[in-house]
């Protein structure tokens, strides 16, 4: 693989994309990205936000409406840069023949390339050599998932885009993605995906991008936007009774850096959760308040999601 010539593998401004229709669907509604090459990057929403829009115009598969788009240094309106042959694209959907095997679908698309790693070395990397010569049809949801990755990197690209590579597999298919995603990244390639599971942007990407209705809402590594909250802990507790309506007096209580009712519970953004919790137990006991439920966890992005529309991603989602 060329290593990477350009700082930003991915800069792009001002995109919009309306999809034609009555009425019209504003699906991108303005986004700015910079992606430095080398990195995981990751566009985190719900359902509906936008990423599948935004990665197909970064990919050069969809016209934006409005705004820039420039991918390895390169303008998909360059014409034949050769651009295509330097980016890997596994779509949100892909269609792999049924009827042929793992390493028959690699070969073939290896024959679209004159360059990249050997069909045998793909399945070694994507862990299905076992399955080498078994139909697709007959391959589970992550082992197809693992094929179609494997299918981007046929080109040994330097960018890859991959649209919600571990929707709808089980945890331990999951997990097996995310080996791979992390391979690719060691290996020095550009990975750029899209997920609605904030846990796996926690894990795998060095930044992320957070887009809600067409729109960047948050940009950063996790850990800066989980630190944005003010506090990295978060502690939940409901009450038998309800809890009291004003919530001013937790605010007050050491280390408490903002609370929230949230469906039956409160929710406290704390920075240090000993030292909350013992003065939370405390207010609690002085107004004969009697705990149903005590959490206290690490601050996710889930939080930060929350914090910045009021929804939770599954909320958002639905
Ligand atoms: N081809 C299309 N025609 C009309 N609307 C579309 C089309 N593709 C997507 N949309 C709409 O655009 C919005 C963004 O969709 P999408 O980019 O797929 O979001 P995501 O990938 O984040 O779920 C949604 O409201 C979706 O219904
Ligand atoms: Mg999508």
């Amino acid at each position: 693989m060329t290593r990477p010539t350009v700082s930003y593998a991915i800069e792009c401004a001002g995109l919009v994309k309306v999809y034609e229709g009555d009425p019209p669907v504003q699906a991108v509604r303005g986004i700015d990205l910079r992606v430095p090459a080398g990195i995981c990057f990751g566009l985190l929403g719900p359902n509906g936000a936008g990423k599948t829009t935004t990665l197909e115009i970064l990919e050069g598969l969809l016209e934006p409406t409005e705004g820039s788009v420039r991918v390895l240094g390169c303008s998909w309106e360059d014409g034949d840069s050769g651009l295509r042959r330097r980016i890997g694209v596994s779509l949100q959907e892909t269609r792999l023949s049924e009827r042929l095997t793992p390493r028959e679908t690699l070969r073939l698309f290896r024959s679209f390339y004159g360059c990249g790693p050997s069909a045998e070395e793909l399945l070694a990397l994507v862990g299905l050599q076992e399955k080498a010569d078994s139909y697709v049809r007959h391959l589970s949801g992550g082992q197809k998932q693992r094929l179609a990755v494997a299918c981007a990197l046929v080109g040994d690209p330097e960018l890859v885009f991959l649209d919600e590579p571990t929707t709808g597999l089980d945890p331990h298919s999951r997990r097996q993605v995310w080996g791979i995603i992390a391979s690719l990244r060691r290996q020095g390639r550009t990975v750029v995906l899209s997920t609605h599971y904030m846990e796996e942007a926690e894990r795998l990407c060095d930044r992320i991008a957070i887009i809600d209705r067409g729109r960047v809402i948050a940009e950063g590594a996790p850990s800066e936007l989980i630190a944005q909250l003010g506090g990295e802990h978060v502690i939940e507790i409901a009450a038998a009774d309800s809890l009291p309506d004003h919530l001013d007096d937790l605010e007050q209580l050491a280390s408490v850096r903002r609370v929230r009712r949230f469906q039956n519970m409160v929710q406290l953004t704390v920075s240090e959760p000993q030292e909350a919790l013992e003065e939370l137990l405390c207010y609690l006991r002085q107004r004969g308040i009697e705990l149903q439920t005590l959490r206290a966890r690490h601050a996710s992005l889930e939080d930060v999601f929350l914090s910045l529309t009021g929804r939770t991603l599954v909320e958002a989602d639905a």
